[in-house]
């Protein structure tokens, strides 16, 4: 494509402000105390997308937040490409493990990112990587470039679970029809190693709760005498794993996909130094389920984790006090072919008939999404490896991840295409975590290499 390098370096100051200003909304889905600003990132989205070229954008009202769509269409028969992205973040707690503030935007280096990175809740997760696509967008209509037709599809409510899209998707097959979903949500091994991600996991995500007696108890004159609903409830969560860390629910490995010798011995092939990632965390030691590595326990193999614990006392100092009640947030992160509402069952009927005698046990499901794998002989995935290749001078790996995006199932199955995840974040950027960062090597990167998918799908779809 011609002149995407020097647009770049012309406009990058803007490129990087207009992100900035887009990063100083707390759009914190999860939270209603935000829910005016999060309404008015969508109205933000909007105008950048007529600015970049849309033809008609609408903010499309659900029941919880807008969804953002634009489009422009310059040929029915030329391939349509229907981005997919989402302008809420995560909360930013704890907030005292910020270096500044998570909404106030500064520009620093670190040792991954000499050039500097972004520094704010979002900026890579999806803020950042979602707003490459639009000014992707920008440089392809202002120099007469877009090659095909395109459709932005950017949601509110990706990190409290995509409720609405679902249903929006569901509605609107005719309007959302498409060749190819190309989402940047996701990572990449490292910036001198481009990887395209070919699958998510799967999630389910449930809240339990241990009941004892109908009060909070002296622990003195009660304890050892009743139930203590935090002992059974850790007890519990104890004996999800066995010694091997296999997950003891009967029946949660049935359908779980088994990859061949030479799958893994592919997989294995990415670089991947598990001393550097001990010394990335401060771990002396990696732990996990037993026969396999790390790469394969964070991607292909189904995990269980507690996100949260609490019951009883917690304040300061010392009470002596048997809780009435302990509460647990639980995610399993699922593997292709396990069903997500499936295993929130098993977990269900597993986890309130392994409750003893003297407490009762309540599970709810929060919500959850299937897994994705995508091939990599697919016209999307060949078109990115293309455009990686050319501004990365290397081929990508393709690389499963472990994070899930559980829409991307639902995208296969209502609108049947497939969809290429171009992710230009890295595990150290700290999604969800304090310090959230996205490096300006990265963001520029990307924005030089969507434009080069566009011109090879469409050159390879003839
Ligand atoms: N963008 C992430 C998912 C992700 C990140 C996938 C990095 C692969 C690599 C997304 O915003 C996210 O956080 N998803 C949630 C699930 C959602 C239902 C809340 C997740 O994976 O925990
Ligand atoms: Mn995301
Ligand atoms: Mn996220």
């Amino acid at each position: 494509m011609k002149n995407i390098k020097s647009y770049i370096d012309e406009h990058k100051d803007r490129f990087l402000n207009e992100l900035i200003e887009l990063l100083k909304i707390p759009s914190i889905s999860a939270d209603s105390a935000y829910k005016n600003d999060v309404l008015r990132t969508a109205e933000i989205i909007k105008i950048s997308l007529e600015k970049a070229g849309c033809d008609s954008v609408e903010i499309c009202e659900t029941e919880g937040y807008p969804i953002v769509y634009g489009e422009k269409i310059i040929d029915s028969n030329l391939p349509t490409v229907l981005v997919y992205g989402h302008y809420d973040v995560q909360p930013p707690d704890p907030m005292d493990l910020w270096d500044s503030p998570p909404f106030e935007p500064v520009i620093k280096k670190t040792d991954i990112h000499p050039e500097g990175a972004i520094f704010a809740r979002g900026s890579c997760d999806d803020k950042g990587q979602m707003y490459m696509h639009v000014k992707a967008l920008e440089f392809m209509t202002s120099t007469n470039q877009l090659p095909c037709n395109v459709k932005f599809m950017i949601e509110g409510e990706e990190e409290v679970g995509s409720k609405s899209l679902s249903g929006f998707v569901k509605k609107n097959q005719e309007k959302l029809k498409n060749d190819v979903i190309l989402i940047s949500d996701t990572g990449m091994i490292a910036k001198d190693v481009p990887s395209i991600t070919t699958g998510l996991r799967g999630l389910s995500y449930v809240e339990v709760e241990v009941t004892g007696p109908n009060r909070d108890l002296h622990s003195g004159l009660y304890g050892g005498a009743v139930a203590n609903p935090i002992n059974i409830l850790t007890k519990m969560i104890a004996s999800l794993h066995d010694g091997n860390n296999h997950i003891t629910i009967p029946g949660f490995y049935d359908k779980v996909e088994n990859l061949s010798k030479e799958e893994r011995a592919e997989m294995a092939k990415a670089p991947f130094s598990l001393e550097d990632y001990k010394k990335s965390l401060d771990i002396d030691a990696v732990y996990g389920e037993e026969g396999y590595t790390t790469n394969e326990r964070n991607s292909i193999r189904p995990t269980l984790d507690v996100n949260g614990i609490w019951g009883g006392y917690t304040g300061e100092g010392a009470k002596t006090v048997i809780a009435s009640k302990a509460y647990a947030k639980i995610s399993m992160r699922l593997v292709p072919n396990q069903d997500w509402e499936e295993i929130t069952q098993l977990f269900k009927s597993h986890f309130e008939g392994i409750a003893p005698k003297g407490v009762t046990v309540k599970v709810t499901p929060h919500h959850g999404g299937q897994g994705y794998v995508t091939p990599i002989n697919s016209l999307g995935y060949k078109a990115a490896a293309k455009a990686y290749t050319d501004t990365f001078g290397k081929t990508p790996i393709p690389q499963r991840s472990g994070g899930s995006i559980p829409i991307v199932s639902l995208f296969e199955q209502e609108l049947k295409s497939k969809t290429i995840l171009m992710g230009f974040g890295l595990d150290s950027d700290a999604i969800h975590s304090p310090n959230e960062h996205f490096g300006i090597w990265n963001y520029l990167k990307g924005i030089e290499t969507i434009p080069l998918f566009y011109k090879y799908f469409t050159e390879m779809s003839k």
